[in-house]
């Protein structure tokens, strides 16, 4: 019979697409996907630890889903409960102590080991926990990921960071630097252009410090690797995320003027605009870095749309780095941001510094003060594709009768009546409607398919 899965993700788009290669590892073994975790045989929850409030999510889900477990077993029925992730892998010994009702947890590196583990469950052998580094890679051991539910799809090329961000649990919980060989990226993007996919998105910590081994034992960069995967038909766009400003090297950036597959968007964070903070970071680049290599982007490739992350509040930060933050988004002009307020996190060096230095209405002030401009840059961004015939490639159902939602070349989501029927395609559109987070607008030409972005 049929066993029921329940995944739930939290975090970034690598542990998204790690709960689809968990799926994958666990379809032999008869499990199929479940929408609602009250029905599950298995509920595994691929946690986020790079907040607190991340993580703390957790804890809570955790206590909802011990009343199901319970509830099950009285009426003779199991539910195994698994715990994966970034917070499995910082926080292990912790959920066995506050959840002890918790059969299997495993840190990022172990998917592979899932067959195992579950027969460990299984045979109530006691309760799972695998955090180890293992020296084998689990992209060796894992099927290709051939399936996927659309025309888009996350592929992972590189994993851990070798950064050490002063405020980042990254380093910690996926580990060093590593990167997948070139050949391997490669049968699993034509496994899944084969099965519908139209745009990846390759994934890393870092992305660009991409550095796998290609066919002739060379080390191929990310550039490379961009212009390779351009060479497969049927690959009609290309992205990266996530990119550190120091390894935004020439050949990357060339890339963006010739690599017509590669969409003119980039997410590249910065954190602060303050060179005070950004060396109290460990970030080692400074803000003219910053400008420098956006400038360099955009010389490169002038409609580029901007994406970054941001800090405030960081120990120390005054009203002077904050004011430099403030200029500095002033001066890029972003399509689009995530900011967050700094949460010191167990076991960074910035959760040993005295952070409260920064009070807490002073770093809610700030937030909505960046957040505002941010959100105002986002919506003049938007606005200014009004009237534009942009590539749409549509991607999913809308939540009106007939209505497909796709992304632009720049990654705006774009709304369209009358288009379920195009799933999977790219079609121009005219924009005829600028929101904050969206767009809308009409199929300009049915008949013809523009190749690749604009
Ligand atoms: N590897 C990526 C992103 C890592 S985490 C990079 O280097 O950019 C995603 C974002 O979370 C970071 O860019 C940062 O803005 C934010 N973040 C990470 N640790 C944080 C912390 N301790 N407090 C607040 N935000 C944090
Ligand atoms: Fe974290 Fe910095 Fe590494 Fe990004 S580069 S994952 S912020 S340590
Ligand atoms: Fe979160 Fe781990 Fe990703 S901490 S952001 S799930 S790498």
């Amino acid at each position: 019979m049929l066993k029921k899965l329940f995944i739930k993700t939290y975090g970034c788009q690598m542990n998204v697409y790690d709960s689809a290669r968990m799926a994958d590892v666990l379809a032999p073994l008869g499990y199929g996907s479940t929408d609602t975790p009250e029905d599950a045989d298995m509920v595994i929850l691929n946690t986020c630890h790079i907040r607190e409030k991340a993580a703390e999510k957790v804890f809570s889900e955790l206590g909802r889903l011990r009343q199901i477990k319970t509830a099950r077993s009285g009426v003779g029925d199991d539910m195994v409960i698994a715990v994966a992730g970034c917070v499995a892998q910082a926080e292990g010994a912790e959920i066995q102590r506050r959840a002890p009702y918790v059969d299997m947890i495993f840190g990022p590196q172990s998917y592979h080991r899932l067959p195992e583990m579950v027969a460990r469950a299984s045979r109530h052998q006691g309760r799972v926990l695998d955090t180890d580094f293992p020296v084998e890679s689990k992209f060796d051991f894992l099927p290709v990921a051939a399936s996927s539910p659309g025309a888009t799809a996350f592929l992972t090329v590189q994993e851990g960071c070798d950064k050490f961000c002063s405020f980042c649990v990254v380093p910690y919980t996926r580990g060093s630097e590593f990167s997948r060989p070139v050949e391997a990226i490669l049968a699993e993007a034509r496994a899944m252009i084969a099965g519908g996919v139209r745009e990846i998105t390759l994934l890393g910590q870092n992305v660009n410090a991409y550095h796998g081994v290609g066919p002739d034992d060379s080390d191929w960069p990310l550039a490379r690797l961009i212009r390779a995967l351009a060479e497969i038909d049927g690959l009609d766009r290309l992205r990266y995320t996530t990119s550190h400003p120091l390894e935004m090297t020439d050949d990357l950036i060339a890339a963006h003027a010739d690599v017509p597959a590669l969409m003119p968007f980039l997410h590249l964070p910065v954190q602060s605009g303050s060179d005070r903070i950004l060396s109290a970071m460990n970030r080692r680049h400074g803000r003219d870095d910053y400008l420098r290599i956006i400038d360099e982007l955009r010389q490169a490739r002038p409609d580029l749309a901007v994406s970054g992350d941001f800090i405030v509040g960081y120990p120390g930060e005054d009203d002077r780095d904050f004011a430099d933050t403030m200029d500095l988004v002033s001066q890029i002009g972003y399509a689009q941001a995530y900011s967050f307020k700094f949460s010191p996190r167990p076991g960074t060096p910035a959760a040993a510094l005295d952070y409260s230095t920064v009070s807490e209405p002073v770093k809610s002030a700030r937030l909505a003060e960046l957040q505002t401009l941010l959100n105002e840059q986002q919506r003049v961004f938007n606005r200014a594709t009004v009237g534009r015939r942009l590539a749409v490639l549509f991607d999913r159902r809308g939540k009106e009768p007939g209505q497909a939602v796709g992304r632009s070349p720049y990654n705006q989501a774009v709304h369209v009546d009358d288009a379920a029927h195009l799933l999977g395609a790219i079609r121009p559109v005219v924009i005829t409607t600028g929101l904050s987070n969206s767009l809308a607008g009409s199929i300009d030409d049915a008949a013809a398919e523009p190749s690749h972005a604009a």
